[in-house]
Parts: structure tokens; C-alpha cells; sequence
């Protein structure tokens, strides 16, 4: 970590140096907050690079290193974060992989990795700052979930049921600290551009952006838009939500 103490809102995006999460960094550090991208310590490299790029735009982002499937690992970086932030106003849940094979092919390794980073990482983490936000009265959590999480998806029984659980974690959450001035919601992209999706093969990316209304993919800052709408100060009444930013992929109310 290499910024100073700061008196600004904090902001901890967890994925933090990845496509989506990158982007809701930059988003929150141009509202004028402290941002941290959090990292897994195997992506040190890109993470270096993203701090260093934004740094030259001037943009006051930290990045910290945590596994987010391991609670040890994430309590280790609390400890790091509030010793030198004092706080975490705000927690971005963004931090995301896939293993994506029919159910017939998965593996339990397969299973349990999704359901470890993609759903477990909330308990992981969250539990991590919950007390300082209640105990300030303050606090604005955003968990991404995915539009998969809505539909189901061909090939994500995994991930599908790790992002359906992002919301009744986030629907839960909502209720027991809405009084302490604690707002949790969810927000579930579709097809984003980002290394993600090239993973997917070219045929079956193709058949999916056939099937959005909007016919492409989003840009990861659409997706940043929208988080950063639900940390601003003034979505004070709106919780225990989910935002869906599909391109009209998957149409429900
Ligand atoms: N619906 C119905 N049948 C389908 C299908 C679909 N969507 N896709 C493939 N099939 C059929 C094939 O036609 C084939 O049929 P036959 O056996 O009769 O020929 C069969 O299913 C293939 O089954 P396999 O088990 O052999 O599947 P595979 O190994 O070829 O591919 C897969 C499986 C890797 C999961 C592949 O389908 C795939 O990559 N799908 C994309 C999954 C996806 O959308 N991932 C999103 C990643 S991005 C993300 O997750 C971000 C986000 O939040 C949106």
C-alpha cells in the first residue's frame, strides 16, 4: 500500500485490479474517494501496473493483496487497511472466477472454487467490516452478481448458484443493519467485456451477444456507472436491491 490517511470516503473494491473491478475503482476514486483494489496475491504484477497507471492519471487508488476465499487472509488485510484508512465506508463485492463445464464434467475442486471466491468470499470479507460501519452508522455495500445468477446459464451450475446466493446474502444483510444507516445491494451485469468473456469460445460468445436486445456486450464502465450510483450518499433508501445491467439479456421485475 503507498497512499497516506486520508479523511475521504474509503472504498474497497475486492477484484479490484480486474476488468469490472478496475473500472468501479476508477469510477469511485473520480468521486472523489480513497479507493483500495483489493488483489489476489497471484495477480501482483497486474496489480503493480494497474496501481502505476493510476497513479499517472492521478487518481487516489491503493491496492492491497488478500485471497478472498481464505477468512485469515481477509481479516490480515483488515487489519493492514484500517491501520492505515482508519475506516471502510464503502465494500464492493466484485471479486469473481469461473470454472465453467456441465455438471457431468465438473469437478468437486471445480464446485468448490466458484462457490469459495464467488459467494463465500462475502461472509469472508464483509465480516471483516460490518462492526466499523455499524458502529459509525454509516456504510454502503455493493455485491456483483451476475445475470447468470437470474437465468441459470448452460455450462455455470456453479457459478449460477454462487451468484443466486449473492443476493440472498445481499437481501439478509440489508435487513439486520438497514437501521444503522447501512445500505447492501446487488448489482448483476451480463456479458462484459473483459477477460472473462474472451475465455468464452468464439462460437458460443457469438450465439450468446445474438441474444441481447442490445446486441454487444457491455463495457465495464456501465457496469461501474451503476455501482457507483448505489455507494453515492444519496441512494440512502435504496436496499436490499439488485440492479440488473443486461442489455435486456434476461427482462424480469
Ligand atoms: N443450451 C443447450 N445445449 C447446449 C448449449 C446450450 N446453451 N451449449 C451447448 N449445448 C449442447 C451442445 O450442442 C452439445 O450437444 P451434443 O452433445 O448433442 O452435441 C452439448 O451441449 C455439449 O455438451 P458438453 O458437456 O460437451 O459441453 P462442452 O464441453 O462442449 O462445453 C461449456 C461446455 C464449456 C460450458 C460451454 O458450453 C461454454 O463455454 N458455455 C458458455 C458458458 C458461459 O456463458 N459462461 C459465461 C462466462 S462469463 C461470465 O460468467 C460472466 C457473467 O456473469 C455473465
Amino acid at each position: 500500500m503507498t497512499n497516506s490517511a486520508t479523511a475521504k470516503k474509503v472504498a474497497l473494491v475486492t477484484g479490484g485490479v480486474g476488468g469490472i473491478g478496475s473500472a468501479i475503482c476508477r469510477e469511485l476514486a473520480l468521486q472523489g474517494q480513497q479507493v483500495i483494489a483489493g488483489y489476489h496475491p497471484a495477480e501482483e504484477k497486474t496489480a503493480q501496473a494497474r496501481l502505476a497507471e493510476w497513479k499517472q492519471e492521478g487518481l487516489s487508488i491503493d491496492i492491497a493483496a488478500s485471497d478472498v476465499a481464505n477468512f485469515e487472509s481477509c481479516a490480515a488485510s483488515a487489519k493492514e487497511i484500517t491501520a492505515k484508512y482508519g475506516k471502510v465506508d464503502v465494500l464492493v463485492n466484485c471479486a469473481g472466477i469461473t470454472r465453467d463445464k456441465t455438471l457431468r464434467k465438473m469437478l468437486p475442486e471445480d464446485w468448490q472454487a466458484v462457490l469459495d471466491v464467488d459467494l463465500n468470499s462475502l461472509f469472508n470479507v464483509t465480516k471483516q467490516y460490518i462492526d466499523g460501519m455499524t458502529d459509525r452508522g454509516y456504510g454502503r455495500i455493493v455485491n456483483i452478481s451476475s445475470v447468470n445468477g437470474k437465468k441459470g446459464q448452460f455450462g455455470q451450475t456453479n457459478y449460477s448458484a454462487a451468484k443466486a446466493g449473492v443476493h440472498g446474502f445481499t437481501m439478509a444483510l440489508a435487513q439486520e443493519v438497514a437501521r444503522k444507516g447501512i445500505t447492501v445491494n446487488s448489482v448483476s451485469p451480463g456479458y462484459v467485456e473483459t477477460a472473462m468473456t474472451k475465455a468464452i469460445p468464439a462460437d458460443i460468445s457469438a450465439a450468446i451477444v445474438a441474444q441481447i436486445p442490445l446486441a454487444r456486450m457491455a463495457q465495464p464502465d456501465e457496469i461501474a456507472y451503476v455501482v457507483s450510483f448505489l455507494c453515492n450518499d444519496r441512494a440512502a433508501y435504496v436496499t436490499g436491491t439488485n440492479i440488473s445491467v443486461n442489455g435486456g439479456l434476461f427482462i424480469s421485475f
